[in-house]
């Protein structure tokens, strides 16, 4: 089956009991036995096994083309999850220019744990291949980045790491891109991540997590953490992003259709400095964007002549696009990540010009929204 027939149908089989098509949504704790220890269904518990989980599970494997995929409660509790396959002393190489939170979390709380990083320009693969220490357990990727869209070749930097320790472990957070647009398991990565708050889940009523393997070590190794340390998300939760998912082939190439044309407005605005959008002409990676990405996908980020004043002026100005954190959903949002998404990177070397604004373009008309930035502009 091809992507859009798995996005639908992967994991998803029609309930043996009711014939019910969707999922169910199974909100239980737990599960009578029919002995002791002898489960009727191989469930005991909801942290361990839960059914509306496991189709979500399933169907995640299916799309990042990987085989094997665990839930969480959110894009942080899956990180979080990954970062404990390292033991204190592990050095990481990360991107220097992550989502904020992550940031934050490698920084302000997992130093305090015994691991060290070193954050790099991984645009350049070579630059990764200099952060390489004996004791770098861990190569972590954001691609494309928020919030500058910044590309890097995955299979450039797979290449880097498995000519290094054979210990060391690829992660490629693919919240941007969605397995629609990038497979980076297909590339050399050995785990993949997803916040599938933003396009997975796709429509701004869902926080949650995800983590997708080939191999079946590391997934054992994951899958007992995920029920150890217990951070995973609840059946509704699970069932809103497996109903978002059915429709994220469609959403996607409505996204990138519109990103574009706005990302080509910005290019050619006056107050416009810089416009960072993955398939436009000027991006410097533009040349492995379209390798690596089926289309730009629905970010861009753009910095203002007139400084942070004019980035807020213009974030405060629009109509339709709603001033807001995260993105990914249905509807256009705008921010000033240096002050918003971003602030856990003030003062550190990730630190986000504060003349940009970041926009999550949504599947509304597309003049619409020309014409809501075109006039948020004007205040610019
Ligand atoms: C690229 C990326 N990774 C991870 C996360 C964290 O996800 P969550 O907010 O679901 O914890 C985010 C959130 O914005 C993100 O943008």
């Amino acid at each position: 089956m091809r992507f859009e027939t798995l996005a639908i149908h992967a994991g998803q089989e029609s309930d043996s009991s009711t014939g019910a098509v969707m999922t169910p949504i199974y909100q239980t704790s737990t599960y009578r036995q029919d002995g002791v220890g002898k489960p009727r269904h191989g469930h005991e518990y909801s942290r361990t096994q839960n059914p509306t989980r496991s189709a979500l599970q399933a169907c995640l494997g299916a799309l990042e083309g990987g085989g094997h995929g665990l839930a969480f409660a959110s894009g942080m509790a899956a990180t979080d999850t990954v970062m404990r396959l390292l033991q204190p002393g592990d050095h990481v190489v990360a991107g220097n220019d992550v989502y904020g939170g992550t940031f934050r979390l490698f920084d302000k709380v997992l130093r305090g744990f015994g691991l060290e990083f070193t954050f790099v320009d991984t645009t350049d693969p070579e630059s990764v291949a200099d952060a390489l220490q004996p004791d770098t357990r861990m190569v972590w990727l954001e691609t494309p980045t928020n919030p500058y869209l910044r590309i890097t070749d995955i299979r450039a930097v797979a290449d880097i790491v498995r000519a290094g320790s054979q210990q060391t472990l690829l992660v490629v957070d693919n919240t941007f891109a969605t397995p629609y647009l990038q497979r980076p398991l297909e590339l050399g990565a050995d785990i993949v991540l997803h916040s599938t708050t933003k396009y997975l889940g796709g429509h701004s009523d869902v926080v949650g997590g995800a983590v997708v393997v080939k191999s079946q070590e590391i997934y054992d190794r994951l899958a007992f953490l995920q029920n150890a340390v217990g951070a995973v998300p609840g059946p509704l939760d699970c069932f809103l992003v497996l109903r978002g998912i059915k429709t994220l082939a469609v959403r996607m190439d409505r996204h990138a259709a519109n990103a574009a044309a706005i990302a080509e407005f910005l290019a050619n605005s006056p107050a416009v400095k810089e416009v960072f959008y993955p398939f436009h002409e000027s991006h410097p990676q533009r040349r492995v964007a379209v390798r690596q990405m089926r289309n730009g996908g629905g970010m861009l980020s753009f910095t203002l002549h007139g400084g942070p004043p004019a980035a807020i002026r213009v974030a405060e100005a629009t109509a339709i696009f709603a001033l807001a954190e995260s993105l990914g959903g249905v509807e256009s949002l705008i921010e000033v990540p240096a002050a918003m998404t971003h602030l856990s990177t003030a003062g550190s070397p990730l630190e986000v010009d504060a003349s940009l604004v970041r926009l999550s373009v949504g599947i509304e008309n597309a003049e619409d929204l020309l014409a809501d930035i075109g006039s948020a502009l004007s205040t610019a």
